[in-house]
């Protein structure tokens, strides 16, 4: 399962990326908006700084709603780096340009995705990642890992390659729950990942292994 974290924060993504676990990095305008990156500049010089910290896909995500502003600006964001993903939301002239980026060995991420049928549009469409948000369709009494199993069982009735994103992602039981699943990619916060690591019992053996070794020395 790859780790991917979900912010435009430099130092929580160097963090992430110095525990080496690490595989690639989300993005959304919200996400620039709260770290204060705003203008097209800017953003573009983000993306840029990002994929200098991480080794793996960085999704941009397009802002334009038609097809001909999505395919020129996701041209654009791939320009930048040979680790951009370009992400698309899930509406019809998103699922004609992830279809042209994927006839062009551009990688796509789907965003967006509530519903099986719209993560198989996805895949049907060539995409590289579908993002279901399982945060938000929990946010609403929805099971959002219903739906992560839901797609897990269409794609692998077909063979789809296209690999299920687990976005929205809030917490380390989301995590969990989602690699239980079979979900290709989790993105989250950093909490839900560094939340990995707490175990009181672990806590509690190490001071006493470390005491005792003091006994002996
Ligand atoms: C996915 O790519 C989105 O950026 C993200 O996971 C949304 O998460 P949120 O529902 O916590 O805003």
């Amino acid at each position: 399962m790859k780790f991917f974290i979900d912010t435009a924060n430099l130092d929580q993504i160097k963090e992430a990326q110095d525990m080496g676990i690490l595989d690639g990095v989300t993005t959304n305008p919200s996400l620039m908006a709260k770290e204060g990156i705003t203008g097209t500049d800017n953003i573009m010089k983000h993306y840029v700084d990002i994929c200098n910290i991480v080794d793996g896909d960085v999704s941009a995500e397009v802002i334009s709603t038609d097809f001909d502003g999505m395919v020129r600006e996701g041209e654009a964001l791939a320009e930048l780096h040979d680790q951009i993903v370009i992400k698309l939301p899930m509406i019809k002239d998103g699922v004609k340009a992830c279809k042209y980026f994927s006839d062009r060995d551009i990688k796509t991420n789907v965003t967006l995705v509530f519903s099986p049928g719209q993560a198989l549009l996805a895949a049907k469409a060539g995409a590289t990642y579908v993002s279901p948000f399982i945060g938000r369709l929990d946010d609403v009494s929805t099971d959002g890992l219903n739906l992560i199993a839901e797609i897990r069982h269409i794609y692998d009735n077909y063979a789809f390659e296209t690999q299920i994103l687990a976005a929205s992602v809030r917490h380390t039981m989301h995590v969990i729950d989602c690699a239980k699943l079979g979900a290709d990619v989790m993105t989250g916060p950093l909490k839900s990942i560094v939340g990995l690591l707490n175990h009181p019992l672990t806590d509690i053996g190490l001071e006493k292994f470390l005491a005792d070794y003091k006994k002996g020395n």
